[in-house]
């Protein structure tokens, strides 16, 4: 059933498949990781601009492990869908998967997560649809989102700059500082 201003994650559910040719290997004759990291970002935008149903800008992206090598002469296939949706942002999850054609060996080459942000046509970002969670792996990957978005901000909050003042304090003193406790014997 469709509601309005909200999408189910089915409806921007994304797969791009890529043959992987020679001129994509790098010097030791695998898979140029950067090749991999562009598709993912394309596959990132279709995904997100299908949800939003217009231009979309990657804001960031988490951790990308390259677990396994992939070989010149596989399929890699980028599966996308959304996993959260806030105000203007959209995050995607993308697992990567590599099939040798020869043998059908399917390897497990990255997973990874995308912001992306819609963006309207005054350049600013713009509200996009609800999210429908109908499945049991909707509701566990929005729920996973959220903690890795929570666990995000917490850190950005730790990294605030904190200002050199500490040669003012006089031996053993310390104090609260941009929400780290301080102490210093600089002095002593
Ligand atoms: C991403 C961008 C639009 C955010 O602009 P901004 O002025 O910070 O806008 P806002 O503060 O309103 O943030 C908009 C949304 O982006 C999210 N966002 C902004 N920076 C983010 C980041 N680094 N990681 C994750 N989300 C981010 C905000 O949480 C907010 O989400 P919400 O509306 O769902 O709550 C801006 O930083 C930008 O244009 N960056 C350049 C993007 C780019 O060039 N990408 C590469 C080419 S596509």
């Amino acid at each position: 059933m469709a509601m309005e201003g909200y999408k189910t994650v089915k409806a921007s559910q994304t797969t791009l498949t890529e043959l992987m040719i020679p001129s994509y290997s790098n010097f030791g004759g695998k898979i140029h990781g950067g090749l991999i990291l562009s598709l993912m970002d394309k596959v990132a935008y279709v995904c997100a601009a299908k949800h939003a149903d217009g231009y979309c800008i990657t804001a960031s992206i988490d951790v990308v492990n390259f677990l396994e090598p992939v070989e010149v002469g596989e399929l890699l296939s980028l599966m996308a869908s959304v996993n959260y949706v806030g105000r203007t942002s959209i995050v995607i999850g993308i697992r990567v998967i590599s099939e040798n054609l020869k043998t059908q060996v399917i390897k497990h080459t990255n997973t990874s997560y995308f912001t992306m942000v819609a963006m309207g046509d005054d350049h600013k970002p713009r509200e996009v649809p609800g999210l429908i969670l109908k499945s049991q792996d909707d509701i566990r990957r929005f729920a996973q989102a959220m903690k890795r978005k929570k666990r995000k901000q917490l850190l950005q909050k730790k990294k605030r700059p904190c200002t050199p003042v500490l040669m003012m304090y006089p031996a053993g003193k310390s104090c609260w500082r941009n929400g780290v406790y301080l102490k210093y014997n600089l002095f002593s």
